[in-house]
């Protein structure tokens, strides 16, 4: 079995092939759009779906011809279905529906949250129930997850999404996109606790599994218009304090979860879930206290990424079948 994965739901194009039960799951092509998005500070959707267009035929026949393969050879074609920005959502999909129906093979949407969701189980024996936390950087989720095909949100974001207030964060500290990551490696440098950074305020809504990061964002602002950072070392401790208000929230809220809903395992996905600190700070309070175990995607399957899209496309192909081949996109949207 072989699937083909298409992914351009944001300022990433993707394509992979994924393998289920091989040694080699997975291979996959990226093309990525940082600069030309940078000058405007943000995703400017017209030029993300011209960008797709372009990229989108180049990099599937690349995908082939590094795995030796046609696309006869390929008996699956995934591609997200949103959420997503239309435009570029609409170039992917029209361009999976195009190949499977010229080369005769079923086709599948897949929701992108779900991809996110379930991306560690390509690669790890998981088993359910599991709590599943989706840390990316228009969503942040807590579900409750009791199979491949059913699970239950118990806690999303009020306002700003985890990986969206780092981005903005980034932003406030004049960092150029991709704004988390340029931000996490500042972080990473920086030492927390200093008079530079400041205990930033932690949004936790008890008893609700919610999330708000809205505040911690706008006490990001005016810290750093009453103290703007006069060295590289001070900018890098505030990233600490700041990003470490954000990961200490999200891990302690899912920890709670786990603990009320009983669950053992925790799976975490999404852009942020890449975040070396998350990760410490998962392993130090659930791996050594509470027993819990803790399941993070390798780091190509955290970020925006084709393999989740194929991997999530063959989960529901196995329980839904082939997906509807119609000329109207817009049908097959999920939101
Ligand atoms: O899942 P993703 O690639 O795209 C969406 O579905 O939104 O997540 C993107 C988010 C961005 O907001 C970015 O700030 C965040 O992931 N991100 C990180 C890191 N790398 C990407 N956040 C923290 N640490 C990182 N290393
Ligand atoms: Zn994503």
């Amino acid at each position: 079995m072989i699937v083909l994965g298409i992914e351009s739901s944001c300022d990433d194009t993707a394509v992979a092939l994924y393998r289920p039960g091989s040694a080699e799951l997975f291979s996959e092509v990226v093309s990525r759009q940082y600069e030309i998005h940078d000058p405007y500070g943000g995703v400017v959707p017209e030029l993300a779906s011209r960008s797709h267009l372009e990229a989108i035929p180049n990099i599937t026949r690349e995908l082939l011809k590094k795995a030796g393969l046609g696309l006869s050879d390929v008996d699956l074609i995934a591609a997200t279905n949103g959420p997503g920005l239309t435009g570029a959502l609409i170039v992917g999909l029209t361009f999976a529906k195009g190949l499977a129906l010229s080369a005769k093979k079923p086709f599948v949407p897949v929701n992108h949250i779900e991809a996110h969701m379930f991306a560690a189980t390509a690669e790890n024996e998981v088993e359910y129930p599991f709590l599943a936390l989706v840390i990316s950087g228009g969503h942040t989720l807590l579900s409750l997850v009791r199979s491949s095909d059913d699970y239950e949100i118990i806690g999303r974001t009020r306002d700003d999404a985890a990986g969206e207030a780092l981005d903005k964060g980034a932003k406030i500290l004049g960092l150029p996109m991709p704004g988390g990551l340029n931000l996490a490696l500042r972080a990473e440098a920086g030492k927390r606790g200093t008079p530079d950074g400041k205990r930033f305020p932690r949004a936790y809504l008890k008893p609700s599994f919610d999330f708000s990061f809205s505040g911690v964002k706008t006490a990001l602002l005016y810290h750093v218009e009453k103290n703007p950072p006069k060295t590289e070392e001070a900018l890098c401790n505030i990233a600490a304090d700041y990003v470490e208000a954000i990961m200490d929230v999200l891990v302690k809220k899912t920890i709670r979860a786990a603990r009320e809903f009983k669950v053992k395992t925790i799976v975490v996905g999404g852009g942020v879930s890449s975040n070396s600190r998350l990760r410490d700070l998962f392993k130090n309070r659930a791996r050594g206290r509470e027993s819990l175990n803790v399941i993070f995607p390798s780091l190509p399957l955290c970020t925006d990424n084709a393999r989740m899209i194929a991997a999530r496309g063959y989960q529901v192909y196995k329980k839904k079948g082939p997906g509807d081949l119609g000329a109207d996109v817009f049908s097959t949207f999920v939101n």
